[in-house]
């Protein structure tokens, strides 16, 4: 409901003063958000990825297809560049191409509002979350689901009889992240928690009404390789297989593999409904071999299975906290699973943000392509040379190689010597296609069997310089902003 029908109910009598209450510190929010993004300083603020108006953004949240446009939640905090007590942001988009902002969702009560999905059941937008609560004993917080409704996507309300009934595991206060959906007559919903003696773990309860849930199995659990703690799980069928997504907390690097804070990355399985059991057949793979990539949301449409990332990593510098905002998400993805592994690609319709072909042709060796904040190359490759792109701003700051290895048969990328690298054998085609933001880029190997996603700081517009020795087959283009700006 929009604040007006409100104010014509409130006419009517019918609205309570709590309600009053919400209608004021809702509008209250709106304002300061309308205030504040004047000051913020646009010199890394991505024109093409899905950011905060003003303040913090963390975790993707309630990624779901309403209404004919898809919406998409955020973990948000509108007061600092900080971290602080989450609310829900919230954006929406005809072709997950062009967002716009739309009214903070959800707002802090007597509960922070932590990560959480969202589901149409029949025109009203559903959405069940972590409700996160400061207590008075070690370890100073629990964790219950909270629920909140919406009839036309827009202005939400929370549950009155919350939390929904759900038994929380035992041996732990961690017990959050709730993603759902429903096959057949039931809802089904997985949680991240973790075991009493600190192995992460995901749990699979069922429920005929939303509001009563009932415990059916623990889906999968860490050896104690895969951490002490597992958050935002996401469990779908694709191409005839079961995929657990999951992001661990705790697990040890192993050569090129979980370098950052935290991981994110996928189980692939059969699974059955009569008995909720799931049965990995792979190890637990990355997702993305890029330096900032954590925490996941996906949603269903037409058939096709979208992703899309918090394009972050706890513990990461971000220069931009200084200029009013931090965060992005990571462009949406569509998935496609072939043999035991998931292979992600930019969704189709990224290519209407191309606004002019800069190159089509030769890029010889020194040669330099100009970006202005915004761009993306299709490199062709000859897998038989080295390769070596260089990234910088054309008034310096970060300075980022992108390479290919013959000898090693890895794709590199070296962050101001921070590297992050993958074998990569092409499935198809032998091309990368690079995704270039104004503090960020995104390299899609070949069919997407290898992506790497790093937030970079260049200082002014994009160059891009071919150091290697071969001459490269490329195009480019400029992108333009998502509308509306
Ligand atoms: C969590 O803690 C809050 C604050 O002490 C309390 O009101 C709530 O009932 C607790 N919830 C659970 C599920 O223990
Ligand atoms: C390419 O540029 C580098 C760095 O400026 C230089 O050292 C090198 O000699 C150049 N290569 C050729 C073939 O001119």
């Amino acid at each position: 409901m929009h604040i007006s029908t409100y104010i014509i109910l409130m006419c009517f009598g019918s609205v309570q003063l709590d309600q009053l209450k919400e209608i004021l510190e809702k509008a209250e929010l709106e304002i300061y958000i309308e205030e504040t993004i004047p000051t913020v300083n646009p010199r890394y603020k991505l024109h093409y990825h899905i950011t905060p108006p003003v303040g913090w953004m963390n975790g993707p949240n309630g990624f779901v297809f309403y209404k004919g446009e898809y919406h998409l939640f955020y973990q948000f905090y509108p007061y600092d560049t900080q971290w602080g007590p989450m609310h829900w942001g919230h954006v929406s988009s005809p072709n997950l191409v062009d967002w716009h902002t739309l009214p903070t969702a959800l707002r802090p009560g007597n509960e922070q509002c932590f990560s959480g999905s969202a589901i149409d059941n029949d025109g009203i937008m559903v959405l069940l979350y972590t409700a996160h609560q400061a207590t008075d004993d070690a370890p100073f917080y629990n964790e219950s689901q909270y629920m909140a409704f919406s009839i036309d996507g827009i202005d939400f309300h929370k549950y009155k009889g919350n939390p929904v009934v759900i038994l929380p595991p035992t041996g732990t206060q961690d017990f959050r992240d709730p993603k759902i959906w429903k096959n057949g007559n039931f809802w089904y919903v997985v949680l991240g928690s973790k075991t009493a003696d600190h192995r992460g773990s995901v749990l699979l309860y069922r429920s005929k009404n939303l509001l009563s849930w009932e415990f059916k199995s623990i889906l999968a659990e860490s050896s104690g390789a895969l951490g002490y703690m597992w958050e935002c799980p996401d469990f779908f069928e694709l191409n005839g297989k079961y995929v657990l997504l999951i992001s661990p907390q705790g697990m040890v690097g192993r050569g090129d593999r979980f370098k950052n804070t935290y991981q994110t990355g996928y189980l692939i399985g059969s699974f059955s409904y009569d008995t909720c059991q799931f049965k990995p057949e792979i190890n637990f793979q990355e997702l993305d071999y890029g330096h900032d990539f954590y925490t996941t949301q996906t949603t269903e449409n037409n058939g096709r299975r979208y992703l899309v990332a918090w394009f972050g990593m706890w513990e990461s510098l971000h220069p931009e906290d200084v200029d009013g905002w931090v965060g992005a998400m990571t462009l949406i993805r569509e998935l496609d699973l072939v043999g035991s592994r998931i292979l992600m690609k930019p969704v189709e319709a990224i290519t209407k943000l191309r606004l002019e072909t800069i190159i089509e042709g030769e890029f010889h060796h020194n040669a330099t392509i100009e970006f202005e904040k915004a761009g993306e190359i299709i490199v062709n490759i000859d897998l038989s040379e080295n390769i070596e792109l260089e990234f910088v701003g054309n008034n310096g700051g970060d300075k980022t190689s992108l390479r290919w290895s013959v000898e090693d048969g890895k794709v590199i990328v070296d962050r101001a010597g921070d590297v992050r690298q993958g074998t990569w054998e092409p499935l198809d085609t032998v091309t990368w296609r690079i995704f270039l933001d104004a503090s960020s880029f995104e390299v899609f190997c070949g069919e997407g069997e290898l992506v790497f996603s790093s937030r970079m700081y260049p200082n002014g517009d994009w160059r891009v310089i071919n150091r290697g020795p071969q001459s490269l087959h490329v195009v480019a283009y400029t992108l333009k902003r998502f509308q509306p700006e």
